[in-house]
């Protein structure tokens, strides 16, 4: 662990323990407790540069509210990114999406998903984004590992560009798998997520065009639209609740959950990724 390096942002002050931690952790051994949760508080409204399977082995047992996150799809096979996915073209670096097989692929999945499910608390919840090809490889692994699964989420772009190849529908859809780690008491913030269809009940889509404003803009090729990441933190978590990002990027869900007054964890590998979160983060501003 002595690899990862940290910025810290402590523009704003939380206590170090929310609701959810009265509850009982009834996986958090005491040697893992004197081992690990000493430290953990001061870990937090951080990010990490460095490997996440490294890293999440620093997180004590059940100590997490909501993982969302965004992980390599896996598509990045035969081609490198030609363009990013707000529609610009991108020359950084896109290896950490290439794997040398699915069993490869769903191997790595397998050993973050495991260690995900070890730092939730009891009834945290886990989101995770994917593409229509990579969601079929993670589901089942997610069904293994968490007992509920609690929703499908399509984000619904309708501002795609076509198939130039007309020989297939123009992909303007992205999937996040939902699952909560019991069978009940996860948060669900119904009321907080209206606004994000119009006043009325929330849908298991969301119509975001994915078309970013230029000062939302980092450059990473993948980065997700605020408001894909601010719709999960706010139905997942409370105020105050601890969300943790494994595969942070340009910072996006770390930055919506500070801005609705979370508080935040991630890694990321790539040093030049990890910078342009870093900042991002520190501008991001927490909301009134
Ligand atoms: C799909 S991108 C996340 C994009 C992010 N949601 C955003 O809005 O910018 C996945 C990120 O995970 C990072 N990554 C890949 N493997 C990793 C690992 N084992 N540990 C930490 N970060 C990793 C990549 O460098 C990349 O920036």
């Amino acid at each position: 662990m002595d690899d990862l390096s940290f910025k810290t942002d402590s523009s704003f002050d939380y206590s170090p323990y929310s609701e959810r931690d009265t509850q009982p952790t009834s996986t958090l051994t005491r040697a893992a407790k004197k081992k690990t949760g000493d430290a953990f508080p001061a870990m937090l409204n951080k990010i990490y540069r460095g490997d996440c399977l490294t890293g999440m082995k620093r997180i004590p047992d059940g100590s997490i509210d909501a993982i969302i996150t965004d992980p390599p799809y896996g598509i990045a096979k035969a081609k490198s990114f030609k363009s990013n996915s707000h529609g610009g073209f991108s020359a950084l670096d896109a290896s950490w999406d290439i794997f040398a097989s699915k069993e490869a692929y769903c191997e790595f999945s397998r050993q973050w998903l495991t260690e995900a499910h070890r730092i939730l608390k009891p009834n945290g919840s886990i989101a995770v984004w994917g593409s229509k090809v990579s969601i079929f490889d993670i589901k089942p692994i997610m069904d293994d590992l968490f007992p509920k699964f609690l929703d499908l989420l399509t984000w619904v772009k309708r501002d795609s560009p076509p198939n130039m190849t007309q020989r297939g529908l123009a992909p303007s859809t992205e999937f996040a798998l939902i699952y909560c780690k019991a069978e009940t008491g996860w948060v669900f913030n119904h009321n907080d997520i209206k606004k994000y269809n119009g006043g009325k009940q929330a849908r298991n889509y969301i119509d975001i065009q994915r078309t970013m404003p230029s000062a939302e803009r980092t450059g990473h090729p993948t980065q997700k639209k605020i408001e894909t990441q601010q719709f999960l933190v706010e139905m997942l978590s409370n105020k105050n609740e601890i969300v943790f990002d494994p595969f942070i990027g340009s910072g996006t869900a770390a930055a919506a959950a500070k801005h609705l007054q979370r508080r935040y964890l991630g890694f990321e590998r790539c040093p030049e990724y990890f910078s342009i979160a870093n900042k991002r983060i520190k501008m991001t501003e927490v909301a009134s």
